[in-house]
C-alpha cells in the first residue's frame, strides 16, 4: 500500500542519500550514493520514499501533502557537526590580537589566558544567560543545514559548572530543532585552583564529576584534552576507566599542539573519534586504521590558531581511516560556526575531495558519534535533510564560506525556509 507524503522534496539535480558505506573499494563519491534527479518523501517523521522523482508513486502525493521545490538544487541529509564547545560565557577576542602578533595559543594559556580565562567567565554566568548565549550559535549552524550537533562542557572544571553546562546543553535541545549530543569534557584543563596539584584534579574528576553528571544521564560521551599543557596518557586512560564503568563513551582531542601519540591511545582505548589530529604520526595513523576510530579534523581551528601543519586528511582517508569534520566552536581556537568554511578548507588544506568532505559532515561524522540511522537518506531514517541552492555538492567547498543551505527539514517539519519567519525556536 503506498504511503501517503506529508512533505515532499522534489526537483533535486542531486539527491545526497550517504547512504553507502566505505570501504577499500568504495570511496566517498560511491558513498555518497547520488540519485540524479531524485526527490523524498516523508511521513510520520520518516523517510518513506528515497529515489528517482519519476519513480514516485503518484497517490503519495496527497492534497495535504507539503511540497518542497528544491528548484534543481542539492538535497543532502541534515549536516552533523560532531565538535563543538557551543556553551560557554566571556570571549578572547583579544588573545585573537595577541596570536596575530606573534604570541602562541600555549604561551597565552600559560600566562592566565586560554580556557582557564573561559572558565572564570563560564562559572560566573548563570544557566539561563548560557542557554542565552548558545542559542543564536545552535541557530546559526541549524541555518546552515546541522540538524545534530556534539556539544562538549569543558569550561566549569568543577562539579557545579559542568552540570550547569550540560543542563544548558538539555535546554537547547528543548528549544532548537537540532539533535545534541552531549560531551562531559571535565578533562580539557588543569583549573587554577588545582594547579599545585594535578592529582586532586583528575581525583575530583573520576570521583565526583563524572558519577554527578552520569546520575542525571547528561552525558553520552567522555572527552579529554591529551596534550603536554593539559592531561597526560595515564590520567586520561583514569578518566576513560571511570567514564566508561558510568556507561559513558570515549572520544579525544588528540595530537593537535603536539605529537603526542593522542592517536595511540584513541586506539587503545577504542575511543570513536581522535579529533584535531594536526601532529599525527604514521603510526598513529596506522593505529586509527586498525582499530577502526574515526579521524575527526577540526580545520578552522589550525586556521585560527595560525598553525601548520594541518592535519593529513589525505593520508588519513588513503590509510582507510574514516574521517569527520566539525567546526569546534569555541571562545578560543575556532570562533566561527561556518560550515562551509569548514568544508573548504577540508579541501584545500586537509586534501580532501569535494565528496570526502561532504562526507565527513554527514554519515562519516555520524559515525564518529554512534549514530546509526543519522548522516544519511534512508527509508525508515531520520527525516532530517537540507536543500541548498547549488547545482551540484561541488559548490558546498568551491563557494568559499557562503551559506548555500535554504531550506532546512529537522523530523519530517521545515524549520529553515528562504525569506521564511526564520528559524523555528521554541522558548
Ligand atoms: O578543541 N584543544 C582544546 N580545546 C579546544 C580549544 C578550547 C579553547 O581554547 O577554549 C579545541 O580547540
Amino acid at each position: 500500500m503506498t504511503v501517503a507524503f506529508d512533505l515532499f522534496v522534489r526537483n533535486c539535480a542531486e539527491l545526497v542519500t550517504a547512504r553507502g558505506t566505505l570501504s577499500p573499494n568504495q570511496k566517498a563519491e560511491a558513498a555518497l550514493d547520488i540519485i540524479p534527479r531524485g526527490a523524498v518523501g516523508i511521513a510520520a517523521g520518516k523517510v518513506v520514499f528515497v529515489g528517482p522523482e519519476a519513480d514516485v508513486p503518484p497517490a503519495a502525493v496527497a492534497p495535504f501533502t507539503e511540497v518542497v521545490d528544491a528548484d534543481g538544487g542539492v538535497v543532502a541529509p541534515g549536516l552533523v557537526d560532531p565538535h563543538t564547545h557551543l556553551v560557554f560565557a566571556g570571549e578572547r577576542s583579544a588573545e585573537f590580537d595577541l596570536r596575530n602578533q606573534g604570541a602562541t595559543y600555549l604561551e597565552i594559556a600559560k600566562a592566565g589566558g586560554g580556557i582557564v580565562s573561559t572558565v572564570r567567565a563560564t562559572r560566573a554566568a548563570s544557566l539561563e544567560e548560557l542557554v542565552a548565549l548558545a542559542r543564536p550559535r545552535l541557530v546559526r549552524l541549524l541555518e546552515q543545514g546541522v540538524t545534530t550537533c556534539e556539544v562538549k562542557s569543558g569550561y566549569g572544571l568543577d562539579v557545579e559548572t559542568e552540570l550547569k553546562m550540560l543542563r544548558a546543553v538539555q535546554q537547547l535541545r528543548r528549544e532548537v530543532p537540532v539533535d545534541l549530543v552531549p560531551t562531559l569534557l571535565c578533562a580539557h584543563a588543569i583549573p587554577e585552583e588545582f594547579k599545585a596539584n594535578r592529582e586532586g584534579y583528575v581525583e575530583r574528576c573520576i570521583r565526583e564529576i563524572i558519577p554527578a553528571v552520569a546520575r542525571e544521564g547528561l552525558a553520552r560521551f567522555c572527552d579529554a584534552f591529551v596534550e603536554e599543557s593539559a592531561f597526560t596518557h595515564d590520567e586520561a586512560r583514569r578518566i576513560f576507566e571511570a567514564a566508561r564503568a558510568h556507561g559513558m563513551r570515549i572520544r579525544l582531542h588528540a595530537d593537535q599542539l603536539t605529537a603526542n601519540g593522542g592517536a595511540q591511545l584513541a586506539a587503545e582505548v577504542g575511543a570513536l573519534s581522535a579529533d584535531h589530529l594536526e601532529q599525527v604520526s604514521d603510526e598513529g595513523i596506522a593505529a586509527l586504521a586498525r582499530a577502526g576510530v574515526t579521524a575527526l579534523l577540526v580545520p578552522t581551528s589550525t586556521l585560527f590558531l595560525r598553525m601548520r601543519p594541518y592535519a593529513p586528511g589525505r593520508k588519513l582517508v588513503d590509510a582507510g581511516v574514516n574521517v569527520a569534520l566539525g567546526t569546534n566552536v569555541n571562545p578560543g581556537s575556532s570562533m566561527t560556526e561556518n560550515v562551509g568554511v569548514v568544508l573548504s578548507l577540508a579541501c584545500l588544506e586537509n586534501g580532501l575531495s569535494a565528496a570526502e568532505a561532504l562526507w565527513g559532515m554527514t554519515r562519516g561524522a555520524a559515525i564518529a558519534l554512534g549514530l546509526a540511522q543519522h548522516g544519511q537518506l534512508v527509508e525508515g531514517g531520520p527525516a532530517d535533510l537540507v536543500v541548498f541552492g547549488c547545482s551540484t555538492y561541488r559548490h558546498l567547498p568551491y563557494h568559499l564560506g557562503v551559506n548555500h543551505a535554504r531550506v532546512v527539514v529537522k523530523g519530517g517539519r521545515v524549520v529553515v525556509r528562504p525569506g521564511g519567519a526564520g528559524v523555528a525556536v521554541c522558548r
